[in-house]
């Protein structure tokens, strides 16, 4: 191989290394300090690894080399040796100390992501319960119930009950923190933090049948004003009585959420109580529909209304217009109208996280 061609070789294997190590989940590019740690243990083993590897490989290497058959002769066995006590101690001492240079940073990281150490620390509890297929984030102090997507302040620590409705699912957020099972009747804990402003991905990380792959969520984390503002529009807008919309559309649509059967399985805070599905409160203010497989705009709201399963194959959620039904799409316009008017003043910053989400979710 020319020199030339292997620096080109060289370049695309960096650059393909670069790109792989900056994708939205990826672990490598982490923002908080739960990630950190996990990432400080993953490279001290990663080299010890590769010294592990360099030695016994060059030594192999070695021992191939320089007791290579140099004769016709040389094909008679070579005297034979059985048991050499230096080597036999010290490939038994070796990785028995290597096992402890990873064994004690390890306990030292497990005993520090254990929540109850930080008991004195200001921190807000999220109670965060897996469905097939979506998430609820519930935050008991603030009296707020979300879905799909976690709003979090920076700089904080967020406590998270990790629980389960039906089957062992997996709270992942690759940059922030990984893993933790959320099991039936088993309560789990983890805490995270994040130290950047931002929407990180999160996904399912524990096989939990046909929509395993489209449970996806968002970690939104903002300045701790800003949360703290979010949080507070949230209380004063669920608990405002819902008045009757100066928009027909969305009065129509607020009538066909009754008559549809849409109220049975979701919660609107002060208007429906279903429990079945995702609570729809705030749903104007979430960037992502479907958890986190689409973005929350009109027309993705609408495909999603029309056929859900065609979107998200295995999905509880029935289609509810026939093939045929000609009142379904201006039924689907008015539900769509109402949806998005629910929290619907965080709309406006929502459109510019919207475009950049566009760019970003190519890779869906
Ligand atoms: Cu839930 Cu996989």
């Amino acid at each position: 191989m020319s020199i030339l061609r292997r620096c080109c070789f060289g370049g695309v294997l960096v650059a393909l290394g670069q790109w792989a190590l900056a994708q939205p989940q990826s672990t490598f590019d982490t923002v908080g300090p739960v990630a950190e740690m996990q990432l400080d243990l993953f490279m001290l083993t990663f080299w010890l690894a590769i010294g592990v590897f360099v030695l016994v490989a060059g030594a192999l290497g070695y021992a191939v080399w320089r007791f290579r058959a140099r004769s016709q002769d040389a094909r008679a066995l070579p005297p034979q040796t059985h048991g050499n006590t230096i080597l036999e101690v010290s490939w038994t001492i070796a990785p028995a100390i290597l096992l402890i240079v990873i064994g004690i940073p390890t306990v030292r990281t497990i005993w520090q992501l254990e929540q109850r150490h930080f008991r004195d620390e200001e921190v807000i509890e999220v109670n965060a319960t897996g469905h097939q297929w979506w998430w609820a984030f519930e935050y008991p102090d603030l009296g707020i119930v979300t879905a799909n997507e976690l709003h979090i302040p920076t700089g904080t620590r967020i406590h998270l009950n990790l629980r389960s409705e039906d089957v062992i699912h997996s709270f992942w957020v690759p940059r922030i923190a990984g893993k933790k099972d959320l099991i039936p009747n088993q309560d789990n804990s983890l805490w995270i933090k994040s130290n950047e402003v931002g929407n990180f991905y999160g996904q399912c990380a524990e096989f939990c049948q046909t929509a395993h792959a489209h449970m996806r969520f968002r970690v939104i984390a903002r300045p701790p004003e800003e949360f703290d503002a979010w949080a507070e529009r949230f209380g004063e807008v669920s608990s405002a009585p819902q008045q009757v919309s100066s928009n027909p559309l969305v009065s129509q649509g607020k009538e066909l959420f009754k008559q549809k059967g849409c109220a049975g399985c979701h919660t609107v805070e002060g208007y429906s109580e279903g429990k079945v599905g995702p609570s729809l409160t705030d749903l104007g203010d979430r960037t992502t529909i479907g958890a986190g497989i689409l973005p929350n705009t009109e027309e993705n709201l609408a495909a999603w209304l029309r056929n859900p399963q065609a979107l998200k194959p295995g999905n509880y959620m029935p289609t509810l217009w026939r093939e045929d039904d000609p009142h379904a799409n201006e039924e689907i316009e008015a539900l769509v109208a109402y949806l998005h008017s629910l929290h619907s003043n965080g709309r406006m910053a929502l459109q510019d996280e919207l475009h950049d989400m566009h760019e970003e979710t190519a890779w869906r």
